[in-house]
């Protein structure tokens, strides 16, 4: 295990639930938040290698937003495959200086990941639960269920522009 730690940004540089670019000595990484816990993936989405920089946090997944790929913020594992996921960095926080070990960390054993994928989603297909896929419903992160509409009997179209 690397004992080098890198100063990578400043805490101010990523809002909360935010996600940002940083350079790892060379290697590209990105860093971002889930609620105040501070996480460090690879860049490239192992799906069709989009920039996860660009992805965002939701409900307690970093969702890639090319094909909504989403990896578990604090493992990197994908939703659905274990056998797909992010390498991952420890982060650091020290005062306002984030601080992150560039000894990547791989929380899952890759295989064949696109055939394990594909298995993955022919259970979710027959309705079958995947293990580990469910998000942990006390996790803080997690956004509120929708609740029913205020208003039932609401138009949804008020100046009749759909209507034939
Ligand atoms: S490239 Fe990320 S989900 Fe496809």
């Amino acid at each position: 295990m690397s004992t080098r730690w890198l100063r990578v940004a400043d805490v101010a540089a990523v809002p909360r639930d935010g996600v940002v670019p940083v350079d790892l000595d060379g290697r590209p990484a990105i860093l971002y938040r889930a609620g105040d816990r501070w996480f460090c993936a690879q860049r490239r989405c192992p799906h069709a290698d989009f920039d996860l920089a660009e992805g965002f946090v939701s409900r307690g997944y970093l969702v890639c937003p090319l094909h909504l790929w989403r990896f578990a913020v604090d493992t990197g594992i994908h939703e659905l495959s274990p056998g797909v996921c992010l390498a991952m960095y420890a982060v650091r926080i020290e005062g306002q200086d984030v601080w992150v070990d560039p000894t990547p960390r791989r929380n899952c054993t890759p295989f064949d990941q696109y055939a394990q994928l594909e298995a993955d989603l022919e259970d979710t297909r027959v309705g079958k639960a995947v293990p580990g896929s469910e998000p942990d419903p006390a996790d803080p992160d997690l956004d509120p269920a929708p609740g029913p509409d205020p208003d039932p009997a609401r138009d949804p179209d008020p100046e009749g522009r759909n209507r034939p």
